[in-house]
């Protein structure tokens, strides 16, 4: 007679206790354990599914590696992000907040992606539901099959039948596995179904995408214990009031980590945007103060964006500092380094930093920008929005050489921008004079506030 057993886990990490423990000594969490019921069989090993495959130790030598042909999703943004298609045989974990489109993404790629079976299994949505998601993206495949099931025996069973090359399940928290008792999305459920799934995938060399919810606390296990299992963890993030979504990759096994795919919800599904300086530049004639384009590159893309700074009085003693899309401890380093060597006098106000577009950025070479915005602001000049912005600042107030200059410049030029400004250090080695755009090489802020105010 099988006994049943509890086990305690940790919710952020999913370490393994046999008794409740206050702080957990893996990752230091406090307050982190949950009990969880699993099943015990009668030899005392926690039951698990058998792999079936006749899998026996071979000789490196012996292996022979065939052409690792990527699945081409047909998914221009996808397939940058995960580096070029999809590699059979891979597992990969889709996270995002709920209601973000991480759904929408998946069917749009499963009928999309023509001569490909697919098989999308959700736990989450009727027939009815999918299909009508289906008619409003307004596309069709007829090798794309939809399963509502949530045990993993039954989901097998029926990719057996089926030897689909993508499988979407939607979503991992839904599934469950007949050899652990606990409720769906549980810590053990979702490890021992990942596991399972991962076995599939890589014996029969179907691709697996597993969309996992995060909630906006982190409180619901999952994502994070997953990390370990697959092979790449992309993240569908953005705001939900803006248009635009980031797909990024945290966790690349076959690809670069700071590949990113934009995309805008539209009414009929996602769209890929292909050229994101396009929308993420105001489209307008008269120039604005306080505003400033910068050039910076995310992944392998040059994308230019518009900075936006508000400086104005602070109305309380103490002034306030906030920022969107930008790290706030930059924000206030370059304040202090604007007040300290360019002379400009902030401290008494208030300063609010917005990156347009919803985007987050970590590449330093915006700091020119994010500084000419700042003056631009404070002293009410407006700087043409025909100039963008490539350097990094230093404390010293010097502009630091950035990274692929030259894709910059020749983003810059194919937008028609008339001026770019960049450090002296990024010159050498560099041809001035094959743009049109016109590049202007300065060494410190000081130089920069006597070219443009
Ligand atoms: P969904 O894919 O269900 O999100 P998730 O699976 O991440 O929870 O997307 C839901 C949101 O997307 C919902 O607010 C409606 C919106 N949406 C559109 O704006 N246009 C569309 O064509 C579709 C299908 C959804
Ligand atoms: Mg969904």
């Amino acid at each position: 007679m099988a006994k049943s057993k509890t086990v305690f886990f940790c919710k952020e990490c999913g370490a393994q206790s046999s008794n409740w423990i206050g702080k957990c000594p893996h990752c230091g969490a406090w307050n982190s354990y949950v009990e969880e019921v699993i099943e015990r069989t009668d030899d005392g090993i926690i039951s698990k599914t058998k792999s079936k495959s006749e899998s026996k130790p071979k000789l490196i030598n012996e292996i022979i590696l065939s052409e690792e042909k990527r699945i081409d999703t047909l998914n221009q943004e996808l397939n940058r992000v995960l580096g070029g298609g999809l590699v059979p045989g891979s597992i990969l974990l889709i996270g995002g907040e709920p209601g973000i489109g991480k759904s929408t993404l998946l069917l749009q790629v499963a009928l999309n992606c023509k001569g490909k079976r697919i098989l999308y299994v959700s736990g989450e949505e009727s027939l009815a539901q999918i299909k009508m998601r289906a008619d409003r993206i307004n596309a069709s495949n007829d090798n794309c099959y939809i399963l509502t099931e949530t045990n993993t025996a039954d989901i097998f069973n029926h990719a057996k039948e089926l030897n689909p090359d993508i499988i979407i399940i939607d979503s991992i928290q839904t599934i469950q596995t007949d050899s652990i008792d606990s409720s769906a999305g549980s810590i053990s459920q979702i490890r021992e179904c990942a596991g399972e799934l991962q076995r599939y995938s890589k014996t029969t060399g179907s691709a697996v995408f597993l969309v996992g919810h995060i909630t906006k606390d982190g409180s619901i296990a999952g994502p994070k214990l997953l990390e370990h299992v697959v092979d790449a963890v992309l993240q569908f993030e953005g705001d939900r009031n803006y248009g635009y979504r980031i797909l990024r990759s945290v966790k690349n096994r076959f690809g670069s980590t700071s590949e990113l795919g934009i995309y805008e919800m539209q009414s009929y599904g996602l769209r890929e945007v292909s050229n994101p300086s396009e929308i993420l530049l105001s489209q307008r004639d008269e120039a604005l103060s306080g505003t400033a384009i910068a050039a910076t590159i995310e992944g392998s893309r040059p994308i230019l964006i518009e900075t936006q700074a508000l400086v104005a009085n602070s109305l309380y003693g103490t002034a306030g500092r906030s920022s969107t899309g930008f790290d706030q401890k930059r924000l206030s380093m370059l304040l202090a380094v604007l007040e300290k060597r360019g002379g400009v006098r902030l401290s008494s106000k208030d300063v609010f930093l917005n990156i347009a577009g919803g985007l987050r950025v970590d590449d330093p070479a915006i700091d020119l920008a994010v500084v000419v915005s700042l003056i631009s602001s404070s002293e009410d000049v407006a700087i043409s929005s025909r100039y963008c912005f490539a350097a990094e600042i230093g404390l010293s107030g010097e502009l630091r050489p950035v990274t692929r200059i030259e894709q910059r410049i020749a983003e810059a030029d194919k937008l028609g921008f008339e001026k770019i400004f960049i450090s002296k250090y990024n010159t050498k080695g560099l041809n001035l004079t094959q743009y049109n755009t016109q590049i202007i090489p300065l060494t410190n802020i000081e130089e920069v506030i006597k070219n443009l105010f």
